[in-house]
């Protein structure tokens, strides 16, 4: 049975917080998942489901993350340290009354991700590492405001950039575009995933299994997973609110990656190529979706 189950009556009021009866509001809508549950659908859990003032509220975390990135493209070029991306990140989040979700986040010691070249993820700002010339980078802010979380992250051409890179880092880009044509309510996860695959593939990219996108908004990270090597039809439906990010890692060469640095942290390419990375947070509408995080 759907797990997302609730035990309200026709009359009751309904659990999305619109004040209205149930039977006037989401019974019609619990039905179908519970239909949909039945006949064999991976489908999401009520508590993954984001209610209209939940979305308000991880919306006003959204616009500090916003803000916090817009911060950075202002500034970041050769020269910068990591570490100072860091400050400017952390400065800047805290000015907005917000924390910057990283920190301590399963013992990360910074504010933000800064991932340079063959960096997949998770890169730690340091005041060794200068931005040069002809670099890529990711920056991956997210917040929490009033315990509401918010993620995503830009990639950045430092100076003159290799056409080869610079190509990476525009396909990749669009790689997220292509997954989000994918979101329609009632879908399957698992398209997005397939798209973005394919997408990568035919431009001779490939695509990072291991880590992926993720539920978010009352947590950092929430189920769904959500893979970008995927088949279609496959994975869970697309339910109206259910929240997720879509941040493929792609990879100029293979998709293999190293883990090894002994920080715990860094994510590198397993043949020291390139890789590029972009992140939208986003939440299933009724007839789409709508972008919360970009
Ligand atoms: N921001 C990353 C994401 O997109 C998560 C980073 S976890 C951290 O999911 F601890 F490294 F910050
Ligand atoms: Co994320």
């Amino acid at each position: 049975m759907y797990d997302g189950d609730v035990e309200l009556g026709r009359n009751d009021e309904c659990w999305c917080g619109s004040g209205k009866k149930y039977k006037k509001c989401h019974l019609e809508f619990d039905e179908k998942l519970e239909a949909l549950a039945e006949a064999g659908e991976d489908v999401p859990p009520r508590a993954l489901l984001k209610t209209p003032t939940e979305i308000a509220r991880i919306k006003e975390s959204a616009q500090v993350n916003v803000g916090v990135l817009d911060h950075v493209a202002e500034r970041i070029q050769a020269g910068v340290t990591t570490e100072e991306i860091d400050q400017w990140v952390h400065d800047c989040t805290v000015k907005h009354g917000a924390i910057p979700a990283p920190l301590d986040y399963e013992g990360f010691p910074k504010s933000v991700c800064t991932s340079v070249n063959e960096v997949v993820c998770h890169g730690i700002p340091s005041p060794d590492e200068v931005l040069q010339d002809g670099d890529i980078v990711n920056v991956d802010c997210s917040t929490i405001l009033d315990g509401y979380f918010s993620d995503s992250s830009r990639m950045f051409c430092i100076g003159n950039v290799s056409e080869e890179k610079r190509r990476l880092v525009e396909v990749t880009k669009e790689a997220v575009q292509v997954g989000l044509v994918q979101v329609k309510p009632w879908g399957h996860l698992g398209d997005v995933g397939a798209a973005v695959n394919a997408f990568a593939k035919e431009h001779g990219y490939s695509v990072v299994r291991e880590f992926g996108g993720h539920g978010i908004g009352l947590e950092f990270h929430e189920d769904p997973f959500v893979s970008f090597v995927t088949r279609a039809g496959t994975g869970p439906v697309l339910v109206p609110g259910l929240m997720f990010t879509i941040e493929p890692m792609i990879n100029m060469g293979r998709h293999r990656i190293d883990m090894s640095d002994p920080n715990g942290w860094t994510v590198r390419t397993k043949d020291g190529q390139p890789s590029a990375q972009w992140e939208v947070q986003l939440v299933v509408t009724e007839d789409g979706y709508e972008l919360i995080s970009w």
